[in-house]
């Protein structure tokens, strides 16, 4: 009786140790040289949508005391696009999510959390949710993310969290801003950079971890080099009972200090998160910063030691458009069959806060 037992038992541990074999094998085969795991994260899927309107050098320069000259080679900017009174953070954003889902093949009702990275939101409580009604996204839970020009790497490593714990499967992340509604048209310092744009991604579950690493950093002691705060004005409600019913103001920065500080951090926190993915800088196949500056990209290209034909801009069409500039510049060289399938791409984000941070990813599953 007992050595019947053993027999059964010894041929029901055979079976399950052959099936556990032949899964393992399976896996690691479809994932090739990555690590694979449920729980891991692909961007399956990417859209961007700019407003309609125009403006290009020259017209900045019947406007402020500039010339084309001037930002071509302080900027390598040589238009933008501004958002009209009819066009809303919630529209382009919508827009550039209908084209990352199509190109994911996932429907809305698919989603479970949606991320808006802005800092230029419709409704100071949050436009996400707004996006959510637009696109029909009933299943999803949609919130804002503020991280300024950081947001889309910020989201990333937000949304993948979410991913890796198991809680989410399908992720739209958006960076989107209008950054013009709080531009000063007549500083010349600051209005010649801006543009405004939404980009959006699809981050899915996936067998194989295709966010290889990150690193995301802040520094609130450098709060003053870029801001757009609150400007109080006190209004007595009553008799001692006063409250500050104020405006945001216009954005004001130190260019000269964030573009050193730009210029430092970045490369080095790009060199964090490719150690933590463990790959050495020759294996990267595009650089993709935010898009603040040509001489900034140049500048962080050249410490790193990559090739300027590697580095990815498109600033010259659309200026600094916050949160937005990654996700627009990804899906362009996406689309354009410039990034392909399994690329490696170092993506670093900059801004105010000051919030910077880079991840490193494949595209695709
Ligand atoms: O998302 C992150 C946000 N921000 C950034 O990444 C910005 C980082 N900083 C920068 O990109 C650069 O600092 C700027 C493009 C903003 C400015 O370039 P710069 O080479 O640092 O110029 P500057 O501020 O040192 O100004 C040089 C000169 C000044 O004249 P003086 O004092 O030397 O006579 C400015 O008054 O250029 C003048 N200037 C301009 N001239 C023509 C400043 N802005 C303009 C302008 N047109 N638009």
């Amino acid at each position: 009786m007992l050595l019947v037992y053993s027999q059964q038992f010894q041929a029901a541990y055979r079976l399950l140790t052959f099936i556990v074999t032949i899964s393992t094998v399976l896996l690691a085969d479809s994932c090739g040289e990555s690590e694979c795991k449920m729980s891991g994260i692909a961007i399956t899927g990417s859209g961007s949508a700019v407003p309609g309107t125009f403006l290009d050098n020259r017209g900045l320069s019947e406007l402020v005391d500039t010339s084309d000259d001037w930002i071509t080679t302080r900027t390598g900017i040589s238009q933008r696009r501004l958002a009209s009174s009819s066009e809303s953070v919630t529209s382009i954003a919508t827009t550039a999510s209908v084209r990352a889902l199509e190109m994911a093949q996932i429907e809305p009702n698919d989603l479970d959390l949606i991320l808006l990275a802005t800092s230029t939101p419709d409704d100071l409580f949050g436009s996400a949710v707004a996006i959510q009604a637009e696109l029909g996204a009933n299943n999803a839970v949609a919130f804002d993310l503020t991280a300024a020009c950081s947001g889309f790497v910020f989201g990333l490593v937000t949304a993948a969290q979410y991913i890796r714990t198991g809680v989410f499967k399908n992720v739209l992340l958006i960076g989107a801003d209008i950054l013009s509604r709080w531009v000063d048209w007549q500083d010349r310092r600051t209005c010649i950079l801006f543009g405004d744009g939404a980009g959006a991604s699809v981050l899915q579950a996936n067998e194989c971890d295709r966010l290889l690493g990150f690193e995301i950093k802040s520094d609130g002691t450098l709060n003053n080099c870029l801001n757009l705060g609150y400007i109080p004005q006190s209004q007595e409600l009553l008799e001692g009972v006063n409250i500050s019913k104020g405006n945001f103001g216009n954005i004001s920065m130190n260019g000269k200090e964030v573009y050193r500080f730009a210029v430092q951090r970045v490369p080095e926190v790009i060199d964090k998160a490719l150690f933590s993915a463990n790959l050495s800088v020759e294996q990267v196949d595009w650089l993709l910063l935010h898009q603040a500056n040509q001489r900034i990209l140049d500048a962080v290209a050249e410490r790193l030691s990559i090739p300027s034909e590697r580095v990815i801009s498109n600033l010259a069409n659309y200026g600094n458009t916050s949160a937005a500039s990654i996700p627009i510049a990804l899906d362009e060289a996406v689309r354009d069959g410039k990034i392909k399938l399994g690329d490696t791409i170092a993506a670093s984000g900059f801004g105010a806060g000051l919030t910077w941070g880079a991840a490193i990813f494949q595209w695709g599953r």
